[in-house]
């Protein structure tokens, strides 16, 4: 179970496992990104009276995905389930799923929000049946495998099964099924469960429904993110929109503004450059937050406003290697423009290590 600020929901679902499984032999693995509100405390003071309790608690790490691969290879059971805490994912079907693979039935066993049976609370009906139409869609093609809930996150498998290709799960994201089905090239058998997917017991999500986009990146991961990762790629993308933005505001600020500057110190173009500058920082701050790191997203005021000085820092140091590069080239006997490109290029790239660490880091 991935755990971010679940402590409230961690002994209930161990009574409930408990419930659901009984004596019989079973370990419940926590892996809990450092929560703020204690989540891994309160897991291993139930494993001190309860050894089959253990905690992962992960030092300046993120994500769902990379928490699920890690909980699922540090088991030793021939057989793993990966299941929510928020008791969304009802431990009843455990036997059920467990069985299922047991009888050699199929290889993966996934709870499915959206099967004939299924039912949710506390999600309207539209948006579901959008979502799975187009997910259904793409999954088939992803997978070859036909899923009527491919973001489903709770499933079981045969550990072995998972290890032996967990080198190859990207970790990025929430899709870690359609992932895992992706990745593991033997044809598998998968079978479904209708989940009565439950409204959340305490605490709040953390995850946004982005489901196509998730597919995209999912599809990316596994095509390029070898060559170019996926996290860089996405960057450098909104990267490059954000000189669209830049021009668009820097042509509309000389068009409104066209000469008032002149008579004084600085220019009409300094000054739509230095705004412009800052609206294209601001549109880059906001899209990474929300697409490139969306598994790690800052919420809230104040961390957001730090983070946004943060990048704008990010960016100074980025433009003076850019700068720096670019000058050095053209010295060399570069042409202009394949100089400014590589100085782009460098900078890019020092902006994405510096922010990945100093902005969206722990
Ligand atoms: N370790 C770790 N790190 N755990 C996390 C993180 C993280 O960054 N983010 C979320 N979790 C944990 C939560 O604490 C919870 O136990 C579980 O992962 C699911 O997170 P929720 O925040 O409750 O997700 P949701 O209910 O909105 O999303 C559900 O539906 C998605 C598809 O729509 C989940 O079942 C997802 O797995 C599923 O993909
Ligand atoms: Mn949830």
């Amino acid at each position: 179970m991935p755990t971010f600020n679940e402590r409230p929901n961690i002994g209930p679902m161990v009574d409930r496992l408990e419930a659901a499984l009984g004596p019989t032999g079973w370990e419940a693995i926590f892996v809990d990104d450092n929560s703020s509100d204690g989540t891994a405390d309160a897991a291993r003071e139930i494993s001190l009276g309860d050894p089959r309790i253990r905690v992962i608690q992960r030092i300046g790490r993120r994500g769902l995905a990379s928490a699920a691969i890690e909980g699922m290879c540090a088991t030793a059971a021939p057989i793993v389930a990966v299941m929510d805490a928020d008791h969304q994912h009802d431990p009843a079907l455990l036997p059920r799923m467990l069985a299922a693979i047991h009888s050699g039935e199929c290889d993966v066993a996934v709870g499915s929000r959206f099967a004939e049976g299924a039912s949710m609370e506390g999600w309207n009906r539209p948006d579901r049946e959008k979502v799975s139409a187009v997910a259904n869609q793409l999954a088939r093609k992803v997978t070859g495998v036909d899923l009527t809930d491919p973001m489903s996150g709770y499933f079981m498998l045969r550990t072995e099964l998972l290890r032996r290709d967990a080198h190859r799960l990207s970790g990025i994201g929430f899709k870690i099924l359609l992932d895992i089905l992706a990745t593991i090239d033997t044809p598998l058998k998968v079978k479904e469960f209708p989940l009565k997917f439950a409204a959340r017991a305490e605490g709040e999500s953390k995850l946004d429904r982005t489901v196509v986009f998730e597919f995209l990146v999912g599809l990316y991961d596994k095509w390029l993110g070898r060559i170019i990762p996926t996290r860089y790629a996405l960057f450098g993308t909104i990267g490059a929109a954000g000189v669209i933005v830049h021009m668009a505001v820097l042509s509309a600020f000389l068009t409104l503004f066209g000469g008032r500057f002149e008579d004084h110190l600085v220019s009409t173009f300094e000054v739509g450059q230095t705004i412009a500058a800052l609206v294209a920082m601001t549109f880059n701050f906001v899209l990474n937050n929300a697409l490139t790191y969306a598994d790690q997203r800052l919420r809230g005021a104040w961390p957001l406003a730090k983070g946004w000085l943060k990048f704008g820092l990010t960016c100074s140091v980025g433009l003076l290697t850019n700068v720096g590069a670019a000058a050095v080239l053209v010295r060399m006997g570069f042409h202009t423009y394949p100089a400014a490109l590589t100085g782009i290029l460098i900078g890019s790239v020092w902006n994405y290590a510096l922010s990945s660490r100093f902005v969206w880091g722990r």
